[in-house]
């Protein structure tokens, strides 16, 4: 199954780095901006935000050459006096190759409401030029198809799918070659994307960074905190993240370390849940988990046909598996719902679970040109997150090597691992690049770092290492499952990324906070669907806590979405 192979890779990109595509929202015409090295502000998408296209350069150790890159840029602009205005907050929702752009036109009010109107909201996207593996769309589509809205390849598909992913992978890298004539590829790396970063507080008129990174966007901040210790430092908050490590070394092992404790959580929710608030109920844990994995074993054994409205395909092994792996990343929305996905495929009803998953069939012009690089997160992911790593010449023993040590980590290992694989591909590597480590022993302001219990990909352990490389940092631990902070609202972890950004407080070493909201909701609960309980008649409270709860379900999206 070549093809179902290829849809892995975008599997890949959301997994490892909670992966996104950026586009969705683009009703503005970009194209209507001119680029300029300063910050020419046109009304854009809803008032009041506004666009800028900004000119940086394409290579950082050439900054004289003429070719620039520019940088799609939207804020949520302040409205405090001048004496009280405290310059751009930037957001970066992961990826790599998730939209800023999204995230502030989706809750730009949001922020703003959150953290104070005295920041500008800004959000990036990558403008032009544009840079894709592919000629067209159609062909993009053709090889990088996509059936569920989360997909990751698994490595456990057949006994041929650790070498048939690693043959695409190799086909997608040397087409990333052939359609690179100009060479610009070799530029998109987390290092330039940080030297972006200090252009644009620049271009603001600010020195330091006041930055939230959220996944891939830790990894960012992290490398940003390295390269730029000292003078351009603001604030910097990594939630729920810490790739830190694993990126530049092409090792993708120890971010299962928390994926098999979410896995347990829903088999032991779901037991102690009742069959009313969990329809693939069981008496014990390991009873619903013997029911997954007898139903596991079925689907492989044969794969059920669906049609829908919207789209069609197969319900497969890949197709289960990404759809345990997507309630993973978002359990608060997502358990429930497939409990009862499981639940009906238990019983012979493939349609449900299918449909929870599936994006529409493809349908587009086939003589339209390959989307701007920023639309395409594979593309974006594998270039960056692979660009940055070491070279991976891995022969296909060494893989099967490597995927059996993940497998020592987590069952997941068949899906997480990949990634490995995906890099294979990849041959394009700058010279001089930043490859690690991070960690600096004094920056202009302590990090916030903030990990959560159990997160499917970026396990807890991380925060707390990387709080270790950078001296006076705090780390936070919000007390839930799932990927990164946002999953659910949290009263008092956003009362400590208000209180870092608003008042630069850090809090008190093991703080821990928990969240508002249920893994698997009793029907007379409000707090399902990720919404906050009313515990509070406090207006103030209320909204801040709905502002949170939209920030949280607009970068969920992000963090989710794929072609
Ligand atoms: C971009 O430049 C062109 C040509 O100089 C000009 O006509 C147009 O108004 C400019 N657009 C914006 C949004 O400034
Ligand atoms: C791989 O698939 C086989 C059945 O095809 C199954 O028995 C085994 O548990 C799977 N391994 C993993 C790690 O999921
Ligand atoms: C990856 O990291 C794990 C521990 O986290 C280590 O055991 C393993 O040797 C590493 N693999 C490679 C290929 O670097
Ligand atoms: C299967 O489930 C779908 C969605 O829940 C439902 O619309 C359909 O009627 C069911 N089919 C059968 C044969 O029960
Ligand atoms: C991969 O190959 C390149 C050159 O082909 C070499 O420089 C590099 O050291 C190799 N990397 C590893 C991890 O073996
Ligand atoms: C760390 O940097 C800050 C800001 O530049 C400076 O004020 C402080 O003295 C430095 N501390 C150490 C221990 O070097
Ligand atoms: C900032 O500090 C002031 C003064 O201590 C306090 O009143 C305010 O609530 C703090 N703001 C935040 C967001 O923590
Ligand atoms: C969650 O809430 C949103 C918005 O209110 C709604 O569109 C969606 O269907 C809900 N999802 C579930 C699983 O109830």
């Amino acid at each position: 199954m070549p093809s179902s192979f290829l849809h892995s890779i975008l599997l890949v990109s959301t997994l490892c780095f909670s992966g996104a595509l950026a586009g969705a929202e683009s009703d503005f015409d970009w194209r209507k901006l001119n680029a300029s090295k300063t910050l020419n502000w046109t009304p854009c998408y809803s008032a009041p935000l506004e666009c800028a296209l900004l000119q940086v350069p394409m290579d950082y150790s050439a900054p004289q050459n003429e070719v620039t890159a520019s940088i799609a840029i939207v804020r949520y602009p302040s409205t405090s006096p001048k004496s009280q205005y405290r310059g751009p907050l930037l957001f970066n929702p992961g990826g790599p190759g998730g939209s800023g752009v999204d995230a502030i036109v989706g809750a730009g009010a949001q922020f703003a409401m959150v953290f104070g109107e005295q920041f500008d909201i800004v959000g990036v996207s990558y403008s032009t030029p544009t840079i894709s593996f592919f000629k067209t769309e159609a062909e993009r589509r053709f090889l990088i198809p996509s059936p569920t809205t989360v997909f990751f390849p698994s490595l456990n598909a057949s006994s041929s799918s650790l070498a048939d992913t690693y043959a695409n992978m190799q086909l997608l890298g040397q087409l990333a070659i052939a359609n690179d004539a100009n060479g610009y590829l070799q530029h998109m790396s987390t290092d330039n994307i940080a030297r972006d970063m200090l252009s644009i507080t620049e271009a603001f008129g600010f020195e330091k960074l006041q930055y939230w990174g959220v996944s891939y966007g830790s990894v960012l901040g992290a490398t940003f905190a390295t390269l730029f210790p000292l003078f351009p430092l603001g604030t910097l908050v990594p939630p729920g993240l810490t790739l830190v490590f694993l990126p530049y070394l092409a090792n993708f092992t120890s971010h299962m370390l928390d994926t098999d404790k979410s896995m347990d959580t829903f088999y032991s929710g779901c037991a102690q849940a009742g069959p009313q608030a969990c329809a693939f109920h069981a008496p014990t844990a390991s009873q619903v988990a013997a029911n997954l994995a007898a139903l596991t074993a079925s689907i492989t054994a044969q794969p059920i046909a669906v049609l829908t409205p919207q789209s069609h395909g197969i319900l497969n092994y890949v197709f289960l598996r990404n759809a345990v792996l997507n309630a993973l990343y978002d359990p608060y929305n997502l358990f429930a719902a497939l409990a009862e996905g499981l639940a009906a495929l238990a019983s012979g009803n493939a349609t449900l679970l299918y449909a929870q998953n599936e994006v529409p069939t493809f349908e587009c012009d086939c003589t339209v040109p390959a989307p701007a690089f920023h639309e395409n997160s594979f593309e974006a992911y594998m270039a960056i997150a692979c660009g940055d790593a070491l070279p991976v010449n891995d022969t296909l023993a060494q893989l099967q090597q490597f995927y059996e040590d993940g497998l020592k980590v987590s069952a997941f290992a068949d899906v997480l691992s990949s990634t490995r694989v995906v890099s294979a591909g990849y041959k394009i590597h700058r010279e001089g690049r930043f490859t690690g480590p991070v960690g600096a022993k004094n920056t202009s302001f302590p990090l916030l770092l903030v990990g959560n219990t159990f997160d499917p990909v970026t396990p807890h352990a991380d925060a707390v290492k990387t709080s270790l490389l950078f001296p006076g940092s705090a780390v936070l631990t919000q007390d839930s499952v799932g990927h990164t902070t946002l999953v659910a609202t949290s009263d008092c972890t956003f009362s400590y990324y208000r209180a870092y950004f608003v008042n630069g407080t850090l809090p008190a070493p093991g703080t821990v906070c928990s969240v508002n909201a249920e893994l698997f909701p009793s029907s007379d609960s409000n707090a399902a669907n990720g919404t906050a309980k009313r515990t509070t008649e406090n207006l103030d409270e209320i909204r801040i806590r709905e502002a949170t709860s939209r920030i949280g379900s607009v970068v969920r999206k992000i963090l989710r979405r794929a072609l």
